[in-house]
């Protein structure tokens, strides 16, 4: 089980200066017997990555690069709505700094308005069926002020620009792991559906027309929110439809 407490959470922290990606450092740490808790901490990624192999810019003490690995033990069909459950983890962390516009966006982006602030990038391992890890990775902007950001292809924002208090790293990351331990414990215990109504209340997209690709098609719609696994609920033509899944995309349509 997870280790209660701070000394539990410092003891498990791995802080490094560089490294390609912290999701492939708790890769390997697993490889060599870390198991569930460790979490891993990088000053900057030479590869931090996003879904579908997606760069994620990572400038060297700028921001969070975090991955924790988390053991379950009912295979992977038990992890429906996973990523929105780290995603309230990361909200419940941000809430102290009083952001105007902190919302969700599903499937794994945190965003202040319409600018994506943090993202989460969940890779699984281990037997689908039964004993398997989750490298949790979450990526928060902190301050980018004076870095190259010229790659990053969509609207984005760090946290000292939307932040009523001066965001310190430090602080943010522990708040980050306590958030973590918490949520990890109440979905554990009864799945996304424990916070799907405080997701709910920061979704981004509430009743507006959004469009989701899946594969080579376009599907428009309104958005109806999300259910007790995480599916996003659209309204396509009057019939409401869910869809599932990690590889998924959003847009405001
Ligand atoms: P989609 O919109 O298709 O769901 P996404 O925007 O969630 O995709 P991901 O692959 O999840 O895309 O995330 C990578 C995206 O994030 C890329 O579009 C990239 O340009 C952008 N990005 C890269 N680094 C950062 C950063 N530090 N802050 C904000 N956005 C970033
Ligand atoms: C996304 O929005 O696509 C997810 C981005 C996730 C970035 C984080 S940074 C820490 C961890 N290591 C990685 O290489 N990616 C995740």
């Amino acid at each position: 089980a997870l280790p209660q407490g701070a000394a539990g959470l410092a003891d498990q922290l791995t802080i490094v200066p560089s490294v390609d990606s912290t999701n492939s450092l708790a890769s390997q740490a697993l490889e060599n017997g870390s198991g569930h808790g460790a979490s891993f901490v990088a000053e900057h990624q030479s590869a931090g990555r996003g879904r579908r192999g997606r760069q994620w810019l990572s400038p060297f003490a700028r921001s969070l690069y975090l991955t924790t690995i988390w053991e379950f033990t009912n295979g992977a069909a038990a992890l429906e709505g996973l990523s929105l459950s780290v995603a309230v983890a990361v909200a419940r962390a941000l809430r102290r700094y009083g952001i105007d516009g902190l919302a969700l966006k599903w499937p794994n982006d945190v965003l202040a308005g319409d600018k994506k602030l943090a993202g989460i990038l969940l890779e699984m391992q281990g037997d689908p069926a039964g004993l398997c890890q989750v490298l949790v990775g979450i990526g928060l902007n902190v301050d980018l002020r004076g870095c190259q950001t010229g790659s990053i292809e969509r609207p984005w924002i760090d946290l000292r620009s939307v932040a009523e208090v001066e965001p310190e790293r430090n602080k943010l990351l522990a708040k980050l792991l306590v958030e973590l331990a918490a949520v990890y414990r109440e979905f554990a215990g009864g799945g996304f559906g424990v916070h799907k109504d405080e997701w709910l209340a920061l979704d981004a997209y509430k009743d507006a027309p959004v469009a989701i690709q899946l594969g080579e098609e376009w599907v428009n719609g309104i958005a109806r929110g999300v259910d007790a696994g995480g599916g996003l609920v659209l309204d396509v033509d009057g019939v409401n439809r869910t869809f599932y899944g990690g590889e998924v995309s959003l847009r405001a349509g």
